[in-house]
């Protein structure tokens, strides 16, 4: 049985990963997190102990450090993560990602451990393509994003927007000082809009907010709002599967001669969409799932990113990874299409949140 610590096991990455590592029953985990409401039907499982408590600087070393010893990895999920509170709240984001999160680097450096840690595609920033005055979107060059070689691009400092995207890139860079200097294994990786079932939650029901996209999407069609866009919806994304990316991080902690002290991304090539399409497509399969036909003619608008994010807010205009190092070192791909993604992620929604208006898949008629 390995042993693995995991700050955030109860988010919708952590969850999903508690879910895989315990079927498997080769990891027996110690979880930190505010909430286990996610993961609420393991808590009676022996392979799991959970920790309720938030982990800021100073509890860390008191809290984690008497379970590091003889752990197989201590895995780093807790964050946050919403591109709403980069705006509204860049010092809690700023806090969380790097002041409340940098003593678990030095707790892992002081004992050699291995440091598994989920940092964001945002480090990459803006493509270079969109600096450049030509359209230049078909040259890879300029828009793929390549772990090792690409530059991390980000906007000025009054725009907060990349409060997170930098307190990651530090982050990131700190764990390769002590592996430069102290010999700490690490592994780094660079999610690409991982989407799944228990991904956020709905304003007004059971959080409060604005969540990330997918939810925003959801809550209007469940709430017969218009779907927003933002700035036209122009911004692309790569939406990859949560399992496909959970099969990543059980390939990286099984692996960890190919995995130990590399960047990955873990993104879904094929899954790339404007936010635009994504709103089409969402209104297409909310007709299929719930079998009501005004869905396909939703109502769209579009808004300013100022005026939905409010002030500071930019854009990454595109992100596109090149996973070939994941596909090389790992055996990785992704396997699931973004339609199939998307429907999986919207029939969960409407099962946990459609019955009281007639939205649950199972009252399609
Ligand atoms: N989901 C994605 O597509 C995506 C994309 C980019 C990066 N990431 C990164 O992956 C990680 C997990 O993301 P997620 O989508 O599961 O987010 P999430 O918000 O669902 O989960 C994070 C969990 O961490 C917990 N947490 C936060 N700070 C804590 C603290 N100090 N002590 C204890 N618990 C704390 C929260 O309660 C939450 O349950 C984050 O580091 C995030 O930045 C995710």
């Amino acid at each position: 049985m390995k042993k693995v610590i995991i700050l955030g096991c109860g988010g919708f990455v952590g969850s999903h990963l508690t879910d895989r590592m315990l079927a498997s029953g080769e990891y027996h985990i110690e979880g930190w997190d505010i909430s286990f409401d996610k993961i609420s039907q393991h808590l009676d499982n022996p392979n799991l102990s959970s920790h309720q408590r938030y982990i800021d600087r100073d509890s860390t070393f008191e809290e984690i450090e008497p379970y590091v010893e003889g752990a197989h990895a201590v895995i780093s999920l807790a964050a946050v993560c919403t591109p709403a509170q980069y705006v509204s709240s860049p010092v809690k984001t700023i806090r969380s990602n790097f002041i409340d999160a940098y003593a678990l680097i030095d707790l892992c450096a002081k004992h050699r451990s291995w440091l598994v840690h989920t940092s964001t595609c945002e480090v990459y920033g803006r493509t270079l393509s969109s600096y450049v005055p030509t359209d230049n979107y078909d040259n890879p060059d300029l828009y793929e994003q390549r772990e090792d070689e690409t530059p991390l691009v980000v906007g000025p400092t009054k725009n907060h927007r990349w409060s997170y995207s930098t307190a990651k890139q530090l982050f990131e860079r700190y764990i390769y000082a002590h592996n430069v200097e102290n010999g700490m294994p690490f592994t780094i990786i660079r999610p690409y809009n991982w989407f799944g079932a228990r991904m956020d939650f709905i304003p007004g029901r059971d959080g409060e907010g604005v969540p990330r996209v997918l939810a925003c999407f959801m809550t209007a069609l469940l709430d017969d709002q218009p779907l927003q866009l933002v700035d036209g919806g122009l911004a692309y994304r790569t939406i990859t599967y949560i399992d496909d990316a959970v099969d990543a991080l059980m390939l990286m902690l099984e692996n960890p001669k190919g995995s130990q002290n590399q960047v990955f991304n873990v993104g879904n090539r094929g899954g790339e969409v404007t936010m635009k399409e994504l709103a089409l497509m969402m209104r297409e399969l909310a007709a299929e799932i719930t079998g009501k036909e005004k869905f396909r003619d939703h109502p769209i608008e579009e808004i300013t990113g100022e005026k939905f994010y409010g002030e500071g807010y930019e854009d990454c205009d595109r992100r596109v990874p090149d996973v070939s190092k994941a596909e090389s070192r790992l055996g990785w791909k992704a396997k699931t299409d973004l339609r199939e993604t998307l429907r999986i992620t919207m029939t969960h929604y409407f099962e946990q949140y459609g019955r009281e208006k007639g939205l649950h898949p199972s009252q399609a008629k």
